[in-house]
């Protein structure tokens, strides 16, 4: 033997296609205030949100997940047969085992495929892609489908005055693929365990079945906005840094969809001039964790407001707490 032979991968990586779903039922902001003592000036002005979707009935992780799935593949021009792995980013998936990855993947029509979820909340898509990069750049995948869906609509306690506003459904997914240029550029992540009760599930399992509660998510929601407004912004800045992009030359920024009053915080920080497009998908779409940079991403392509070929500054940041950013070119 003259040694072990290692894995070829493509010099660089992209996104080849963004796909994106969200539930048919619309909530808006008096609705949710029928149970908490609010208003829909106040949800307006402390988050920017009118509206947000949860699923209906026949709706659920699953099928949001195929359905964007389906799009981004069909958009990247592929097949099921030439997607190699799929990757769930999502904390609303209530089975601890299996995962829902390779049951997606099957579904998809996709034989034999590399499958498995990500806990990352609501950095869940940014690490998925930095994943997706990473493989194809070592030759591990050619075609990795990257998923960000969530339900959280299943874990709001909609009594809870901190929450019940703020979160919802949704699923996004783009393929990432080789590529003659660099189409993704170095993650910026890490994690603070130290804050695990900022964001957090108000029961274990263990617990829920002890108190016969259905647990739901808690929030200390001033903690969140002082991390994101502060620690996040400098990560925000490091992310153009290493990828060697000035403020000047971005054009799109899609940071985690959180509150919008964190994104201007964001923005300030950045000194993103005013030709940058900024997503703001909360207003209609509520907070829908993982999936909310990829729903983002989508419907600034879909609309036309952002174009393919155009640099985007993503961050993802949440529970855990955890976060990841990168720089992209638009698919
Ligand atoms: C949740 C959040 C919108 C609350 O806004 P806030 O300005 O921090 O609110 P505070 O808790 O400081 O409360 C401010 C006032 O609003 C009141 N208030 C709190 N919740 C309210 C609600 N749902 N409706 C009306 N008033 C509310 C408080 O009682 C307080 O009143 P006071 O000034 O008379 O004491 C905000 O903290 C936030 O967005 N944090 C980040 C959350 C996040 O991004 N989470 C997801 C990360 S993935």
């Amino acid at each position: 033997m003259t040694g072990l032979k290692a894995s070829v991968g493509s010099p660089y990586a992209r996104i080849l296609s963004v796909g994106s779903a969200v539930p048919s039922r619309v909530l808006d902001n008096e609705q949710m205030v029928q149970h908490i003592d609010s208003s829909d000036e106040w949800i307006r002005q402390r988050t920017g949100i009118t509206e947000r979707r949860w699923i209906a009935e026949d709706e659920n992780l699953e099928t949001l997940s195929l359905a964007a799935a389906r799009q981004a593949i069909e958009r990247a021009g592929l097949t099921a047969s030439d997607i190699d792995a799929v990757l769930l980013s999502t904390v609303s998936h209530f089975r601890q085992t299996p995962a829902l990855a390779p049951q997606l993947a099957t579904s998809l029509g996709i034989v034999d495929a590399v499958a498995y979820d990500i806990s990352a909340a609501c950095a869940g898509f940014c690490y998925g892609l930095a994943q997706a990069e990473a493989l194809v750049r070592a030759g591990q995948a050619r075609h990795v489908l990257v998923i960000g869906a969530e339900t959280l609509s299943r874990m709001t306690d909609v009594t809870d005055r901190a929450t019940a506003f703020l979160f919802a459904d949704g699923a996004g997914a783009v393929v990432v693929g080789p590529s003659e240029t660099n189409g993704i550029g170095p993650v910026v992540w890490g994690s603070d365990g130290a804050q695990a009760d900022a964001i957090w599930q108000t029961e274990s399992w263990e617990g829920a079945v002890e108190s016969g509660t259905w647990p739901a998510l808690g929030m200390n929601g001033r903690a969140v906005f002082k991390w994101a407004t502060g620690f996040i912004a400098g990560a925000a800045s490091r992310c153009l840094e290493e990828s060697g992009v000035s403020p000047d030359e971005l054009d799109v920024f899609i940071p985690h969809q959180a509150n919008n009053r964190i994104t201007d915080t964001l923005l300030r920080y950045l000194k993103l001039p005013e030709k940058v497009v900024v997503a703001r998908t909360i207003t209609g779409y509520g907070n829908n964790s993982a999936a909310s940079i990829p729903i983002a991403m989508e419907s600034l392509l879909s609309s036309g407001e952002a174009r393919s070929g155009q640099t985007a500054l993503l961050i993802g940041f949440g529970a855990g707490l955890v976060y990841a950013g990168q720089v992209v070119t638009l698919p």
